[in-house]
């Protein structure tokens, strides 16, 4: 029998706003569908419904005719509903097995947990992935790309008819990517429904066989990807033409003296690591996943040791023993993985805006809630920060707007140099061209920018000046008019 999911008229109301707006669909076992639409426009909530991990305000939905209604998502698996969550949901201090097997670890008779069956279990299937981590790794010793590998393999192996990928890719590397690819491909010919959510044309190119277009919750198109272009796409979604981003950045043009200067740097990940950076500039570092971009940024930034090496911040020594002492030798960063490290989810947006300058409001002695609100209020009007009130807390508010609360922070804060890694991960198109502008606007503020990416044309579009790494060392340096994607590619991939 042919499975199906039908949605019929689903609307969500949060307080303040309208998440899905009556929404009505069918997507089809054997085909993939995709969710597409900007920051907020409503996919994550809509298969969040589908699990039963939100309860929707009005409407319902169907499985293969049958009307379902699920009050958790164990209740939804159990029925054959999978969704791999945008937001990871495994436990660090588990092993990989005991993650993906949970709750149903093989058992003997009397009901004690056999491990090496369980474990042998989990080794064939991180070989199917072939992955290069064991069964008996502690989940948060793994990176955030194995980790969310961890996830899927945790889906893939409960055979579910249904599965959702909510931005499943975001950290993950060409190479995983396609192995995801081609399991997402098995799935189809076994007749499954897959929903699929990201925000990268090209994957929603590979993998999609149709495409639903979401606005501010509402239903607005189905498409078929063969009969789709991308600027079309856009523009259903975003409702305006974007034009060509990177052209249309109002760039910073006066850079400056040196404001950081790294000398020698080393430790276990990272060899012999020499750059400079300078007041007003944007600096890429590019390289394949692994070449060691964030493991330089984790030194500069005293979350991991340096064996050797000093850092220099505008000409003076710095002792960076700790994220404590790189912020008050005025060094900030957003890190890679904002949910786990640059967010406080459960605080109001006001709260994570203001955490790195409550130091500076709290000079007086006291900090003037009125100031911290008027500062906050502000800080989300300038970045078009789509939220009803400043008092919302932080963990409900979409991915893409998440993003524009850290970059807002550090905005507000003291700094001379700036660390955004992967700053653009699981932001829709148009969210993306203001956050490029918004990178140019702290490099005009005065400071040094460096910018992460594994996403090409935006290092090289945005950034003044790359820095490429392979393996834990700089293997070349482009300057702006010698930045082109190809160039960037061959200094990631050459031997030493
Ligand atoms: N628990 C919640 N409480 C209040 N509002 C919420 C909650 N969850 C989501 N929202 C709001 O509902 C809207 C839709 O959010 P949703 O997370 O579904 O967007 P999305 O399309 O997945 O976006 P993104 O691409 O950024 O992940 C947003 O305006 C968001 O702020
Ligand atoms: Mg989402």
């Amino acid at each position: 029998m042919e499975n199906y999911v039908e949605f019929k008229n689903i609307s969500k109301a949060f307080v303040g706003v309208q998440a899905l707006d009556n929404i009505s669909f069918r997507a089809d076992g054997g085909e993939v569908c995709a969710l597409l639409g900007e920051n907020g426009a409503g996919k994550s909530t809509l298969l969040k419904i589908l699990t039963g991990a939100r309860e929707a305000s009005s409407g319902e939905y169907f499985i293969n005719g049958e009307k379902v209604r699920f009050t958790s998502p164990i209740e939804a698996l159990r029925y054959g509903v999978s969704v791999i969550y945008q937001e990871r949901q495994l436990v660090g201090d588990l092993s990989v097995t005991e993650n993906v097997f949970m709750e149903d670890l093989y058992r003997n008779k009397l009901g004690v947990v056999n491990f090496r069956k369980s474990h042998g279990e989990m080794k064939k299937l991180i070989n199917l992935f072939q992955m290069p981590f064991s069964p008996h790794d502690k989940v948060n010793s793994l990176s955030v790309a194995h980790q969310q590998m961890v996830e899927i393999m945790k889906a893939y192996r409960r055979n579910s008819m249904i599965i959702a990928f909510d931005e499943p890719t975001a950290s993950l590397s060409d190479p995983e990517i396609e192995v995801l690819f081609s399991l997402i491909e098995k799935l189809k010919q076994k007749g499954k429904v897959i929903f699929y959510v990201s925000h990268r044309m090209k994957e929603i190119f590979k993998i999609a066989d149709k495409i639903i277009i979401l606005k501010d919750g509402c239903f607005i198109e189905e498409v078929k990807t063969s009969d789709a272009t991308e600027d079309e796409l856009v523009l259903k979604m975003v409702g305006r033409n974007i034009g060509d981003v990177f052209n249309n950045l109002s760039r910073n043009d006066k850079i400056g003296e040196v404001v950081l200067e790294a000398k020698g740097l080393e430790n276990d990940y990272i060899k012999d690591v020499n750059f400079t950076l300078r007041k007003g500039e944007v600096l890429g570092f590019a390289g394949l996943v692994g070449a060691g971009r964030s493991e330089t940024i984790r030194a500069i930034f005293g979350a991991d040791k340096l064996n050797a090496g000093e850092i220099y911040v505008n000409g003076k020594i710095q002792k960076i023993r700790s994220p404590r002492n790189a912020i008050l030798a005025g060094i900030g960063v957003c890190p890679e993985d904002r949910k786990e490290q640059g967010l406080v989810l459960d605080r109001s947006i006001r709260e994570n805006l203001t955490i790195p300058i409550l130091h500076n409001l709290a000079k007086l002695g006291v900090i003037s809630r009125r100031n911290e609100r008027q500062i906050a209020r502000q800080a989300v009007e300038k970045q078009r920060i789509k939220t009803p009130s400043i008092d919302k807390v932080a963990v409900e508010l979409s991915g893409g707007n998440q993003q524009k609360v850290i970059l807002g922070r550090w905005l507000l804060a003291n700094l001379r140099v700036l660390i955004l890694d992967e700053p653009t991960k699981g932001i829709d198109v148009g969210t993306k061209a203001e956050i490029y502008q918004m990178i140019c606007d702290l490099a005009k503020s005065g400071l040094g920018v460096i910018f992460i990416s594994s996403e090409l044309p935006e290092v090289v579009n945005v950034s003044d000046r790359v820095i490429v790494m392979r393996e834990g060392r700089i293997t070349g340096e482009l300057k702006r008019k010698e930045l082109s994607e190809e160039n960037v590619l061959k200094l990631a991939m050459r031997e030493r």
